[in-house]
């Protein structure tokens, strides 16, 4: 095959929802439908109790289920799909967060009885900055849900993005008699059912008034769906999949993951509309995927689970060209070669070497601290890849060392940790004051737990009254060196030594920015 046809094939993208609305069970039916696994119940939910918090047998737990379904590779009706797992626990966001860098469309999950939920938001604000393709699979028809025009309406309010049903339900709940495929004008009878595929249960209705469909879901619900087929048909405009791949219109879907339902529709639209790997850009210039030179990025960095062997597998994303095993490679950031002889694939629920991979596919290699989240890997192209931007910390603390014989360790294992990305770390200019920077509470106890069993040092942590960490620039570079010199004490470089202005609360920082308004504030590392 041509470089061409593989870029084709491939979809690479990865699923979104608020915890418990259903991420890990459509994850499973998707893996059934491709095939790649045999029964339900084989993919284990990668969430943290989240009443066992600090537990760290769960901590190591996740770790260990989350570096497995990583990335799950399958084939399904001739397109190579890589399915991203992100994290659930909203904890570990800022790690979803990258992955999304990683992918070139999301499926939401929404759970219907819930409806938007407040960490969608959060991740589509995620899919908003980067214009990602979404499609919505509204979950959980089989209960008693809300209305389906008032959940559209909320999607669009909340998240920010138009909306366009391209299936329907009829009833749901404890009435539930299907959905309408406006895709493919086929009706889907419901059955419930955890095990099997239903795959063979279609009936093709192109024409809505034909009356099968009365003899099939009876007159009422028949004539209701008619009426709201009409209300959706002339209330949304007409799908185009230019508006899909552009991020401004979601194409959305009605189903019920556990009883396997609605969920091939979605699959095959998804396989007809999702995007193909496409070009990126890095602080150069823009890279198609079919050049012949291999590029990619880093967005992941799992670290091994035996503290014996402590190499780390990096998580890279092709971008262009073909990527072979045991060649060597630029890397961008420490301008020098490497040879990485033992690239792994991932196929779900295993990993296997590989020879090639290419745009679109996800390759892990062996890593013993040269790699770190962001770093590009090319075949002599200096340029970085842009868009795995650091967003700004929600909960800071100082960190104290508290074994003074292992300072060394300490110094090593939070920069190990931060090139995982378990946590952002900000050194404050003036007295080398450390401060640990977390989208949750969790990662001080993991970031505790590892600097001790990996690298036996050990810390606490001290309360900081921080409320953000913020990126700045101006155009004015003396403004910029005034600013800089009145708020020294408040200043700290983040791993890349960028400077950041550490705000301590809100409404100080709308005091600094009326103050300096030649300053831009960011609160991404990335503007
Ligand atoms: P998550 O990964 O997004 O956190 O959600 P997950 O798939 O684990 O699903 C959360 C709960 O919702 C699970 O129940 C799951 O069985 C249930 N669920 C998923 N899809 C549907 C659906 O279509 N209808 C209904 N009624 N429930 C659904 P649980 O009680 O937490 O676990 P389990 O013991 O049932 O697996």
């Amino acid at each position: 095959m041509t470089i061409q046809e593989e870029i084709k094939k491939r979809r690479t993208f990865g699923i979104i929802s608020h915890p418990d609305a259903g991420k890990t069970t459509l994850t499973e039916k998707l893996l059934l439908f491709g095939g790649a696994i045999k029964t339900a119940g084989a993919v284990k939910s990668n969430k943290i109790d989240r009443h066992a918090t600090s537990d760290f047998m769960e901590i190591e737990k996740q770790r260990g289920i989350s570096v497995a379904t990583s990335v799950m590779g399958f084939e399904y009706k001739g397109r190579k799909i890589n399915l991203l797992d992100t994290p659930g626990h909203q904890d570990f966001a800022e790690d979803t967060y990258r992955t999304l860098t990683a992918v070139d469309s999301v499926v939401l999950v929404v759970d219907c009885v819930k409806g938007v939920e407040i960490q969608t938001e959060k991740l589509m604000e995620v899919c908003r900055m980067r214009n990602t393709p979404v499609m919505v699979f509204i979950n959980k028809l089989d209960r008693e849900g809300q209305d389906p025009y008032d959940l559209l309406d909320e999607i669009e309010e909340k998240l920010g993005i138009k909306v366009r049903p391209l299936s329907w339900p009829i009833s749901m709940g404890k009435t539930f008699k299907g959905v309408y495929s406006l895709y493919e004008k086929k009706l889907k009878l419901f059955t419930a059912s955890k095990q099997k595929l239903d795959t063979d249960n279609d009936i093709s209705i192109t024409d809505l008034n034909d009356p099968k469909l009365d003899e099939l879901i009876g007159e009422n619900y028949a004539k209701t769906l008619r009426e709201d087929v009409e209300l959706v048909d002339g209330g949304y405009p007409e799908f185009e999949i230019e508006t899909y791949r552009s991020g401004e219109v979601a194409p959305v879907f009605f189903g019920s993951a556990v009883n396997n339902f609605g969920v091939q529709e979605l699959l095959d639209c998804f396989i007809d509309i999702a995007p193909n790997p496409m070009k990126r850009e890095t602080d150069e210039r823009v890279i198609e995927p079919e050049e012949s030179k291999f590029s990619g990025f880093i967005f992941k960095i799992h670290a091994n689970m035996d503290p014996k062997h402590r190499n780390r597998i990096a998580f890279v994303r092709v971008c262009a060209g073909t990527f072979q095993r045991g060649s060597t490679y630029y890397h961008t950031r420490l301008d020098k070669k490497f040879r990485f002889s033992n690239a792994t694939a991932f196929m779900a629920q295993s990993k296997e070497i590989i020879d090639e991979a290419w745009p679109g596919d996800i390759v892990g290699l062996y890593d013993t601290g040269n790699l770190k989240i962001g770093d590009t890997l090319s075949e002599g192209e200096k340029g970085m890849y842009k868009g795995i931007p650091s967003f700004s910390p929600e909960i800071f603390r100082e960190v104290i060392n508290t074994d003074a014989m292992k300072t060394k360790q300490l110094e090593k294992g939070l920069k190990q940790l931060m090139d995982e990305g378990v946590a952002q770390l900000f050194t404050y200019e003036m007295g080398a004051r450390k401060a640990v920077g977390t989208v949750g509470a969790l990662q001080f106890e993991v970031i505790q737990h590892r600097l001790l069993h990996e690298y036996g040092a050990s810390c606490r942590f001290a309360q900081m009254n921080l409320f953000k960490a913020c990126w700045f620039t101006s155009k004015d570079k003396k403004k910029l060196d005034e600013f800089i010199k009145s708020k020294y004490r408040h200043i700290a470089k983040d791993k890349d030594g960028q400077l950041v202005f550490m705000a301590e609360s809100k409404a100080w920082l709308q005091m600094v920015q009326d103050n300096f308004p030649d300053i831009d504030f960011h609160f991404t590392s990335e503007f």
